[in-house]
């Protein structure tokens, strides 16, 4: 038998260190706790660019002229609205649904829906990549909305990607700063490498299916609490310690019983995750406007314990634990923090997809074969019960 059995290749649990691509999308120095986009640091990014900005850098690889920009921002706007069809079908939603569901299910439409979905050309692709990126947030408030009863807002092309989807969730154009620290947050969640999603999205698009496919894929990976969702058990914490003096002995009794501190660690940051630390100031700016610092107060508490006990093993904190700490104080549930972390990874993912077709091979890995060989089969009447 040609199987490949254990010892004659090497295993690499959950493709630890695995090489699975070439890219020139991102790189990530975990030692050092950098993060580059297409070779600008995103302190930069965070500093200077905007989300729309940046996911045209993630998308083609430079920074946008005057006038590609303005194309680029012109082709999302005239995306952001669903299909007819979409909002009738997301009416009929049982609204207990979890929002990820929604969007996984909302993207996989888009391919029923879609105008051009039999045209496969190079073109074709990139508009499905920014149709996906347009629309996400108008199926995140859609059905936020209708399930609060309320009336779903249309969105406002005159304002700022972020702006926009905050409006459309609340109803209101939202202030400065909360729109700003939105953006931040986007700008900061919108590539990491070989993630799990991105790679399932990769491997969707590499047997030549769709980007809808590819990106419902990659949604359905990131719903996992392994992936997204650590942020809100984030706020989770911070609810169970309740008080700035039950800081310090909750995260100790917790270390002492080997309990893992959410938002802490990362699989390949061990030293400070620099998204983390481009929040955290952000955070401190946004809940001081809105007056409100006791979670600010309790994360740095909890940073500074944990940095003492547990930073020599390169345990941090990641970008989740300022992130849920910011989504709350923009008024937005909890389980929507993972669809907005979609929203805005949807660049990346298709980036690395688009990426990758151009010089496409089907993954196609293999499997150590550890079961039985040359079994005998044996009539089912005369199978023992
Ligand atoms: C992110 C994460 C899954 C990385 O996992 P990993 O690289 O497989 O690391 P491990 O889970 O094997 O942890 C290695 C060691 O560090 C410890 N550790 C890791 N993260 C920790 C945390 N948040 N709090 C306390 N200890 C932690 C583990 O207990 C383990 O200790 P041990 O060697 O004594 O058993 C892990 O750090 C974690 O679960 N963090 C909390 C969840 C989170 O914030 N996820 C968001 C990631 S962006």
């Amino acid at each position: 038998m040609g199987c490949l059995t254990a010892g004659e290749q090497k295993y690499s649990r959950g493709l630890e260190g695995v090489i699975a691509a070439i890219s020139s999308i991102s790189c990530i120095d975990g030692d050092e706790g950098n993060l580059i986009y297409r070779g600008y640091p995103i302190e930069v990014l965070a500093k200077y660019s905007t989300y729309l900005e940046t996911a045209f850098l993630i998308l083609y690889g430079h920074l946008p002229t005057e006038k590609e920009f303005e194309d680029f921002r012109e082709n999302i706007k005239s995306n952001y609205e669903l299909h007819p069809g979409m909002i009738d079908t997301i009416k009929n939603f049982m609204m207990d649904a979890h929002p990820m569901d929604v969007i996984r299910s909302m993207v996989s439409m888009m391919g029923i829906f879609c105008k051009d979905k039999r045209e496969f050309s190079r073109e074709a692709k990139y508009l499905k990549a920014i149709r996906v990126i347009a629309k996400i947030p108008t199926m995140i408030a859609a059905f936020h909305r209708l399930r609060e009863g309320k009336e779903i807002i249309s969105p406002d092309k005159s304002l700022t990607y972020s702006e926009n989807f905050l409006y459309m969730m609340f109803g209101e154009k939202p202030d400065e700063l909360s729109a700003k620290v939105l953006d931040i947050a986007l700008i900061l969640h919108a590539e990491h490498g070989m993630n799990a999603s991105t790679f399932s999205g990769m491997v969707t698009a590499s047997s030549l299916s769709d980007i809808y496919s590819a990106v419902t894929s990659a949604i359905g990976t990131l719903k996992g609490p392994l992936h997204g969702g650590a942020n809100e058990r984030v706020m989770s914490m911070l609810d169970e310690i309740k008080s700035l003096e039950d800081v310090k002995p909750f995260i100790e009794s917790a270390l002492a019983e080997k309990r893992k501190i959410m938002g802490f660690g990362h699989r390949v940051y061990k030293a400070y995750d620099p998204r983390a630390k481009i929040l955290k100031d952000w955070a401190y700016k946004l809940c001081e406007m809105k007056g409100d610092l006791l979670h600010f107060k309790m994360g740095d508490e909890i940073e500074k314990i944990m940095i003492e006990k547990v930073g020599k093993r390169g345990i941090y904190p990641n970008v989740d634990f300022y992130s849920g700490l910011v989504y709350t104080h923009l008024g937005i549930p909890r389980d929507i923090f993972t669809p907005v972390f979609a929203m805005s990874r949807s660049v990346g993912w298709t980036a690395h997809i688009l990426e990758y077709l151009e010089s496409n091979r089907i993954y196609r890995p293999r499997a150590i074969y550890n079961g039985p060989i040359d079994l005998e089969y044996i009539p089912m009447e005369q199978r023992e019960e």
